[in-house]
């Protein structure tokens, strides 16, 4: 059991996030070579998967990587690479599509602008990034989570071309049912 293990059950049923389908929707070429930073069970590396792609998965807790091989199955295996790392410690390849749905925000604050740059070098030129940041009015702002405001979003979208930004703000609650005021920023980007 980990502080994520309820948040599993919880979500275990859900499909792929809005921002993948939305990436992959624009990707016009041949399946190619992913990571999916902050996998949780695997909604997302399983999408990629069924679509072709080579998939590194990558999550702090182990737990989820094991439910993720679980799910997979046998036939899509042997594309699936998992990693058991924390973002303050990865290390990175290179990918056509870099996956990180709402997991960046729990990279820790000081170490966040060596993650980003990571990701940007990364990602091959013409590749995506999807995911989610989230911004400074979010009700985990001061939780020791990684936020940004208008100015450091923009400075971290310098060398990337943004094919999709919504911003959500809203009283809502988490996926375990705890009341929350969401900020969040939904990104698909191109790496220039
Ligand atoms: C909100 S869940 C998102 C999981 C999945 N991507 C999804 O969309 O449901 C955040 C995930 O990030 C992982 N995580 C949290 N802190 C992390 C860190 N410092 N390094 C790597 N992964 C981390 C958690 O274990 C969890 O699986």
């Amino acid at each position: 059991m980990s502080d994520w293990t309820a948040y599993y059950a919880a979500t275990a049923g859900g499909g792929p996030r809005d921002t993948l389908l939305h990436g992959l929707s624009l990707w016009q070429g041949a399946p190619g070579a992913a990571v999916d930073l902050g996998c949780g069970t695997g909604r997302d590396t399983l999408e990629l998967l069924e679509r072709g792609w080579e998939v590194l998965a990558t999550d702090a807790e182990a737990e989820a990587l094991v439910e993720l091989r679980q799910r997979v199955p046998a036939a899509l295996g042997c594309r699936l690479h998992t990693r058991h790392a924390r973002f303050e410690t990865l290390v990175l390849d290179r990918y056509d599509l870099v996956n990180a749905s709402f997991s960046l925000p729990f990279c820790a604050p000081a170490h966040f602008p060596t993650l980003w740059a990571q990701i940007t070098a990364a990602t091959r030129q013409g590749g995506l990034l999807c995911g989610q940041l989230l911004g400074t009015r979010d009700s985990w702002a001061n939780r020791g989570v990684t936020v940004v405001d208008a100015a450091e979003l923009a400075e971290l979208l310098r060398g990337w071309e943004v094919l999709h930004h919504r911003e959500e703000e809203e009283d809502g609650h988490t996926a375990v049912g705890k009341p929350k005021h969401w900020h969040i920023h939904h990104l698909v980007l191109r790496r220039q």
